[in-house]
């Protein structure tokens, strides 16, 4: 669904924010993208969905090659997506109801539709009440759901939510990413950028690490695609057959795991 190909970006006061970024997201795959403040997350997802323009490599979307895409074409590019902004981005004079509702009306659904569907989302995000409040009458974290509400109004197959949490306490923030969750089980491909730890270990999602402007870990596929990495425990060590100890004998405590676990996953340890 996403693909980088030797994508760097260096914006023009001379900051290199992306460098030479090589990836794969398949459709319908949940990540979690992580790093620290200023390593280029967000510009990876304003590549995505072309509010940046790379300084050399290609990005496809769909295998739609973005980086040659004429600038008339980026509004239908957009709408396959949903978007939530790091800084939410909502309009000021719209209430709550018609911020959530202008992503329909522009696609021109009926009014009777976007009343059902817009009531449906805001309850989602338990925001029902505040549906004529403008977003100035909002906390942090009411304004972030707006915005979530927003990107997921009109069922894009992608989303993109740059630290959908950042305001939210830590049981909303939860109830959030198990909203996207179960929307991913859908079939929608969701990437989310976030600095929680916490939630990035309870949902067992792919988690790409990005420090720096480089990809600096990727743990590859989703979970569920994926085995457990089987940790070995001091005396599952000391039983190991001789001739794979005296193999490891000068590696380092984790490469030992490493290969204990090669020597097993290739048979070489049944007695084990
Ligand atoms: N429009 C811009 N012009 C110049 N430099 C920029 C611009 N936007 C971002 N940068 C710089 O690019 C680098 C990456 O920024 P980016 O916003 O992608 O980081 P981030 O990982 O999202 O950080 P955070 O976690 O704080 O949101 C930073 O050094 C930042 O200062
Ligand atoms: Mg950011």
């Amino acid at each position: 669904m996403i693909q980088f190909k030797n994508v760097s970006k260096t914006y023009p006061n001379g900051t290199k924010a992306l460098s030479d970024i090589n990836i794969n997201i398949d459709k319908g795959e949940f990540v979690f993208i992580v790093g620290a403040s200023g390593s280029g997350k967000s510009t990876f997802l304003k590549l995505i969905m072309k509010e940046e323009q790379p300084s050399s490599g290609e990005i496809f979307v769909n295998d739609v090659n973005i980086t040659s895409m004429k600038r008339r074409k980026v509004p239908y590019l957009r709408r396959t997506m949903g978007i939530v902004f790091q800084d939410f981005r909502l309009i000021d004079k719209m209430t709550v109801f018609d911020n959530v509702a202008f992503a329909m009306r522009v696609i021109g659904a009926r009014p009777k539709a976007v009343k059902r569907r817009v009531l449906y989302i805001l309850g989602l995000v338990g925001l029902k009440d505040k549906a004529n409040c403008r977003p100035a009458e909002l906390s942090g974290g009411e304004q972030q759901r707006v915005s979530l509400a927003r990107a997921l109004v009109n069922n894009p197959s992608l989303i993109i939510a740059d630290e959908p949490t950042g305001n939210i306490d830590p049981e909303m923030s939860f109830e959030i990413i198990e909203l996207l969750n179960e929307i991913n089980k859908q079939g929608t491909t969701i990437i989310v950028v976030t600095h929680e730890h916490e939630l990035v270990q309870k949902f067992k999602n792919r988690v790409i690490e990005i420090n720096n402007g480089m990809i600096t870990a990727d743990s590859g596929v989703t979970a569920e695609k994926t085995a457990v990495p089987i940790k070995i425990s001091q005396e599952e060590l000391a039983e190991l057959p001789e001739e794979i100890k005296e193999e490891i004998a000068d590696v380092s405590a984790e490469e030992i795991n490493e290969e204990a676990l090669k020597a097993i996953n290739e048979g070489e340890a049944d007695d084990l």
